[in-house]
Protein backbone atom coordinates (compact mmCIF):
# COMPACT_ATOMS: atom_id res chain seq x y z
CA UNK A 1 0.00 0.00 0.00
CA UNK A 2 1.02 3.51 -0.88
CA UNK A 3 2.15 5.71 1.46
CA UNK A 4 -0.26 8.38 0.15
CA UNK A 5 -3.35 5.77 0.15
CA UNK A 6 -2.49 4.79 4.10
CA UNK A 7 -2.07 8.90 5.40
CA UNK A 8 -5.44 9.22 3.61
CA UNK A 9 -6.74 6.32 4.91
CA UNK A 10 -5.79 7.12 8.64
CA UNK A 11 -6.97 10.82 7.93
CA UNK A 12 -10.47 9.76 7.35
CA UNK A 13 -10.81 8.36 11.49
CA UNK A 14 -12.30 10.45 13.93
CA UNK A 15 -9.99 10.47 16.57
CA UNK A 16 -13.01 12.19 19.34
CA UNK A 17 -14.84 8.87 18.45
CA UNK A 18 -12.03 5.94 18.56
CA UNK A 19 -13.09 2.85 20.29
CA UNK A 20 -11.80 2.46 23.61
CA UNK A 21 -11.01 -0.61 23.57
CA UNK A 22 -10.38 -2.88 20.22
CA UNK A 23 -10.48 -6.64 20.35
CA UNK A 24 -9.17 -8.98 17.78
CA UNK A 25 -9.45 -12.97 17.01
CA UNK A 26 -5.91 -13.62 15.29
CA UNK A 27 -7.19 -16.27 12.58
CA UNK A 28 -5.98 -17.35 9.71
CA UNK A 29 -2.11 -17.76 10.49
CA UNK A 30 -1.79 -22.18 9.23
CA UNK A 31 -4.12 -21.27 5.68
CA UNK A 32 -1.81 -18.70 4.89
CA UNK A 33 1.14 -20.42 5.52
CA UNK A 34 -0.25 -23.19 3.19
CA UNK A 35 -1.40 -21.19 0.70
CA UNK A 36 2.40 -20.36 0.07
CA UNK A 37 3.53 -24.29 0.59
CA UNK A 38 5.26 -23.26 4.06
CA UNK A 39 4.52 -25.05 7.56
CA UNK A 40 2.20 -23.42 9.77
CA UNK A 41 4.20 -22.60 12.35
CA UNK A 42 5.52 -20.21 9.38
CA UNK A 43 2.17 -18.44 9.67
CA UNK A 44 2.48 -17.89 13.70
CA UNK A 45 5.81 -16.44 13.22
CA UNK A 46 4.60 -14.09 10.30
CA UNK A 47 1.83 -13.25 12.71
CA UNK A 48 4.01 -11.63 14.82
CA UNK A 49 4.69 -9.18 12.57
CA UNK A 50 1.19 -8.50 12.25
CA UNK A 51 1.04 -8.51 16.13
CA UNK A 52 3.07 -5.70 16.70
CA UNK A 53 2.12 -3.68 13.56
CA UNK A 54 -1.71 -3.74 15.39
CA UNK A 55 -0.50 -2.74 18.36
CA UNK A 56 1.81 0.31 17.35
CA UNK A 57 -1.19 2.09 15.46
CA UNK A 58 -3.85 1.49 18.03
CA UNK A 59 -1.52 3.24 20.23
CA UNK A 60 -0.28 5.51 17.49
CA UNK A 61 -4.01 6.58 17.40
CA UNK A 62 -4.85 6.91 20.91
CA UNK A 63 -7.16 3.36 21.35
CA UNK A 64 -6.90 2.89 25.50
CA UNK A 65 -7.26 -1.42 24.83
CA UNK A 66 -6.08 -3.89 22.59
CA UNK A 67 -6.72 -7.32 22.88
CA UNK A 68 -5.69 -9.94 20.86
CA UNK A 69 -7.03 -13.87 21.31
CA UNK A 70 -3.73 -15.49 20.94
CA UNK A 71 -4.21 -18.87 22.11
CA UNK A 72 -8.01 -20.82 23.18
CA UNK A 73 -8.65 -23.40 25.12
CA UNK A 74 -9.28 -25.10 22.43
CA UNK A 75 -6.27 -24.76 20.63
CA UNK A 76 -4.30 -27.36 23.36
CA UNK A 77 -5.94 -30.15 21.66
CA UNK A 78 -4.12 -29.67 18.27
CA UNK A 79 -0.98 -31.46 17.63
CA UNK A 80 1.26 -31.40 20.18
CA UNK A 81 4.00 -30.72 17.35
CA UNK A 82 2.14 -27.28 16.82
CA UNK A 83 1.05 -26.80 20.71
CA UNK A 84 4.72 -26.91 21.40
CA UNK A 85 5.83 -24.46 18.31
CA UNK A 86 3.28 -22.04 19.22
CA UNK A 87 5.10 -21.78 23.53
CA UNK A 88 8.15 -21.83 21.97
CA UNK A 89 7.25 -18.84 19.84
CA UNK A 90 5.19 -17.21 22.74
CA UNK A 91 7.83 -17.48 24.82
CA UNK A 92 10.77 -15.53 22.66
CA UNK A 93 8.24 -13.19 21.46
CA UNK A 94 7.66 -12.11 25.08
CA UNK A 95 11.20 -11.91 25.66
CA UNK A 96 12.27 -9.94 22.88
CA UNK A 97 9.38 -6.97 22.92
CA UNK A 98 9.76 -6.04 26.15
CA UNK A 99 12.10 -3.47 25.32
CA UNK A 100 9.63 -1.99 22.22
CA UNK A 101 6.26 -1.99 24.63
CA UNK A 102 8.35 0.24 27.00
CA UNK A 103 9.63 2.43 24.22
CA UNK A 104 5.91 2.86 22.82
CA UNK A 105 4.58 2.82 26.20
CA UNK A 106 2.56 0.27 26.55
CA UNK A 107 1.40 -2.30 29.19
CA UNK A 108 1.37 -5.69 28.83
CA UNK A 109 -1.34 -7.54 30.43
CA UNK A 110 -2.97 -11.51 30.14
CA UNK A 111 -6.07 -13.11 30.69
CA UNK A 112 -6.81 -17.01 30.35
CA UNK A 113 -5.50 -19.83 31.97
CA UNK A 114 -2.35 -19.23 32.95
CA UNK A 115 -1.58 -21.71 35.33
CA UNK A 116 -2.05 -23.95 31.99
CA UNK A 117 1.17 -22.91 29.92
CA UNK A 118 4.53 -23.94 30.37
CA UNK A 119 6.19 -22.80 33.77
CA UNK A 120 9.22 -21.11 31.90
CA UNK A 121 6.24 -19.11 29.65
CA UNK A 122 4.21 -17.86 32.93
CA UNK A 123 7.20 -16.99 34.61
CA UNK A 124 8.51 -14.85 31.58
CA UNK A 125 4.97 -13.37 30.79
CA UNK A 126 4.67 -12.28 34.50
CA UNK A 127 8.07 -10.58 34.49
CA UNK A 128 7.12 -8.56 31.45
CA UNK A 129 3.91 -7.63 32.87
CA UNK A 130 5.75 -6.31 35.66
CA UNK A 131 8.31 -4.78 33.75
CA UNK A 132 6.04 -2.68 31.44
CA UNK A 133 3.43 -2.27 34.63
CA UNK A 134 4.27 1.49 34.50
CA UNK A 135 3.19 2.07 30.85
CA UNK A 136 0.19 3.98 30.63
CA UNK A 137 -0.38 4.55 26.63
CA UNK A 138 -2.19 1.56 26.19
CA UNK A 139 -2.50 -1.60 27.52
CA UNK A 140 -2.36 -4.63 24.90
CA UNK A 141 -4.00 -7.99 26.28
CA UNK A 142 -3.21 -11.40 25.49
CA UNK A 143 -5.64 -13.72 25.68
CA UNK A 144 -3.79 -16.88 26.02
CA UNK A 145 -5.27 -20.49 26.88
CA UNK A 146 -8.40 -17.93 27.62
CA UNK A 147 -11.88 -19.41 26.35
CA UNK A 148 -15.32 -17.57 27.68
CA UNK A 149 -16.55 -20.66 28.99
CA UNK A 150 -13.78 -20.96 31.38
CA UNK A 151 -13.75 -17.52 32.42
CA UNK A 152 -17.64 -17.97 33.21
CA UNK A 153 -17.17 -20.95 34.85
CA UNK A 154 -14.24 -19.88 37.01
CA UNK A 155 -15.82 -17.00 38.01
CA UNK A 156 -19.05 -18.82 39.11
CA UNK A 157 -16.90 -20.70 41.59
CA UNK A 158 -15.78 -17.43 43.26
CA UNK A 159 -19.20 -16.62 43.17
CA UNK A 160 -20.80 -19.50 44.87
CA UNK A 161 -18.08 -19.67 47.35
CA UNK A 162 -18.48 -16.36 48.27
CA UNK A 163 -22.41 -17.01 48.62
CA UNK A 164 -21.25 -20.20 50.55
CA UNK A 165 -19.31 -18.36 52.86
CA UNK A 166 -22.23 -15.90 53.58
CA UNK A 167 -20.49 -13.16 52.31
CA UNK A 168 -23.23 -12.17 49.75
CA UNK A 169 -27.14 -13.14 49.09
CA UNK A 170 -28.03 -15.38 45.98
CA UNK A 171 -30.13 -12.60 45.78
CA UNK A 172 -27.60 -10.07 45.33
CA UNK A 173 -25.72 -11.50 41.70
CA UNK A 174 -25.88 -8.41 39.82
CA UNK A 175 -23.82 -7.32 36.72
CA UNK A 176 -21.05 -5.64 38.81
CA UNK A 177 -20.96 -9.27 41.28
CA UNK A 178 -20.19 -10.97 38.00
CA UNK A 179 -17.86 -8.38 36.07
CA UNK A 180 -15.79 -8.85 39.09
CA UNK A 181 -14.63 -12.02 38.74
CA UNK A 182 -13.89 -12.28 34.94
CA UNK A 183 -10.67 -12.02 33.89
CA UNK A 184 -11.34 -8.49 32.32
CA UNK A 185 -12.59 -6.72 35.49
CA UNK A 186 -11.20 -3.03 35.25
CA UNK A 187 -11.30 -2.82 31.47
CA UNK A 188 -14.22 -0.91 29.45
CA UNK A 189 -15.67 -3.50 27.29
CA UNK A 190 -15.16 -3.98 23.71
CA UNK A 191 -16.61 -1.75 21.16
CA UNK A 192 -15.11 -2.99 18.21
CA UNK A 193 -13.89 -6.84 17.81
CA UNK A 194 -12.15 -7.84 14.54
CA UNK A 195 -11.84 -11.48 13.13
CA UNK A 196 -9.13 -12.03 10.40
CA UNK A 197 -9.43 -15.02 7.95
CA UNK A 198 -13.18 -14.85 6.87
CA UNK A 199 -14.65 -17.04 9.41
CA UNK A 200 -17.77 -15.42 11.45
CA UNK A 201 -17.77 -16.93 14.56
CA UNK A 202 -16.75 -16.02 17.98
CA UNK A 203 -14.61 -19.28 19.16
CA UNK A 204 -15.45 -19.01 22.30
CA UNK A 205 -14.10 -15.41 22.67
CA UNK A 206 -15.06 -12.39 25.51
CA UNK A 207 -19.11 -13.80 25.47
CA UNK A 208 -20.01 -11.98 28.07
CA UNK A 209 -17.89 -8.95 27.24
CA UNK A 210 -18.81 -8.22 23.43
CA UNK A 211 -22.62 -8.05 24.51
CA UNK A 212 -22.74 -4.92 22.61
CA UNK A 213 -20.01 -4.62 20.56
CA UNK A 214 -19.70 -3.90 16.87
CA UNK A 215 -18.44 -6.94 14.76
CA UNK A 216 -16.20 -6.64 11.98
CA UNK A 217 -15.17 -9.33 9.56
CA UNK A 218 -11.92 -9.10 7.35
CA UNK A 219 -10.92 -11.42 4.48
CA UNK A 220 -7.65 -11.03 5.10
CA UNK A 221 -5.46 -13.87 6.53
CA UNK A 222 -3.99 -12.64 9.49
CA UNK A 223 -0.13 -12.55 8.92
CA UNK A 224 -1.02 -10.33 6.10
CA UNK A 225 -3.34 -7.57 8.25
CA UNK A 226 -1.68 -4.17 8.33
CA UNK A 227 -1.91 -0.88 9.71
CA UNK A 228 -4.12 0.02 7.06
CA UNK A 229 -6.49 -2.92 7.52
CA UNK A 230 -7.04 -1.87 10.89
CA UNK A 231 -7.74 1.50 9.86
CA UNK A 232 -10.49 0.48 7.55
CA UNK A 233 -12.02 -1.58 10.28
CA UNK A 234 -12.10 1.70 12.42
CA UNK A 235 -13.79 3.21 10.19
CA UNK A 236 -16.45 1.36 9.28
CA UNK A 237 -17.10 1.34 13.07
CA UNK A 238 -17.61 4.87 12.81
CA UNK A 239 -20.04 4.67 10.31
CA UNK A 240 -22.26 2.67 12.44
CA UNK A 241 -25.17 3.64 14.58
CA UNK A 242 -25.20 1.99 18.12
CA UNK A 243 -28.33 1.81 19.43
CA UNK A 244 -28.14 -0.15 22.58
CA UNK A 245 -31.60 -1.35 22.45
CA UNK A 246 -33.18 2.30 21.83
CA UNK A 247 -34.79 4.23 18.72
CA UNK A 248 -32.49 5.37 16.45
CA UNK A 249 -34.73 8.82 16.46
CA UNK A 250 -33.41 8.35 20.28
CA UNK A 251 -29.74 8.56 19.42
CA UNK A 252 -29.79 11.14 17.05
CA UNK A 253 -31.78 13.40 19.83
CA UNK A 254 -29.15 12.51 22.40
CA UNK A 255 -26.73 13.13 19.43
CA UNK A 256 -27.76 16.34 18.98
CA UNK A 257 -27.98 17.43 22.37
CA UNK A 258 -24.03 16.32 23.25
C1 LIG B 1 -4.66 -18.37 14.40
O1 LIG B 1 -4.36 -19.00 13.21
C2 LIG B 1 -3.64 -18.62 15.49
C3 LIG B 1 -4.07 -19.57 16.52
C4 LIG B 1 -5.27 -20.04 16.67
C5 LIG B 1 -3.06 -19.99 17.47
P1 LIG B 1 -4.73 -20.52 12.96
O2 LIG B 1 -3.60 -21.36 13.47
O3 LIG B 1 -6.05 -20.84 13.55
O4 LIG B 1 -4.77 -20.60 11.39
P2 LIG B 1 -5.90 -21.32 10.51
O5 LIG B 1 -7.21 -20.80 10.97
O6 LIG B 1 -5.75 -22.78 10.73
O7 LIG B 1 -5.59 -20.90 9.12
C1 LIG C 1 -9.68 -18.88 17.47
O1 LIG C 1 -9.13 -19.41 16.33
C2 LIG C 1 -8.64 -18.82 18.53
C3 LIG C 1 -7.56 -17.88 18.29
C4 LIG C 1 -7.48 -17.03 17.32
C5 LIG C 1 -6.52 -17.90 19.26
P1 LIG C 1 -9.31 -20.95 15.94
O2 LIG C 1 -8.66 -21.15 14.64
O3 LIG C 1 -8.83 -21.80 17.06
O4 LIG C 1 -10.89 -21.09 15.86
P2 LIG C 1 -11.79 -22.17 15.13
O5 LIG C 1 -11.33 -23.50 15.63
O6 LIG C 1 -11.57 -22.05 13.67
O7 LIG C 1 -13.18 -21.83 15.53
MG1 LIG D 1 -7.96 -20.77 12.86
Amino acid sequence: MSEHLHTSLKEKIDLERLPKHIAIIMDGNGRWAKSKGKPRIFGHQSGVTAVREAAESAAELGVSYLTLYAFSTENWTRPRMEVNALMRLLLQTIKDEVVTLNKNNIRLNAIGDLDSLPKLNKEHLLRAMDQTSHNDRMTLTLALSYSSRWEIIQAARKLAAEVEQGELKAGDVDQHCIERFLTTFGMPDPELLIRTSGETRLSNFMLWQIAYAELYFSKKFWPEFRKADLYEAIIDFQCRERRFGKTSEQITKQNNKE
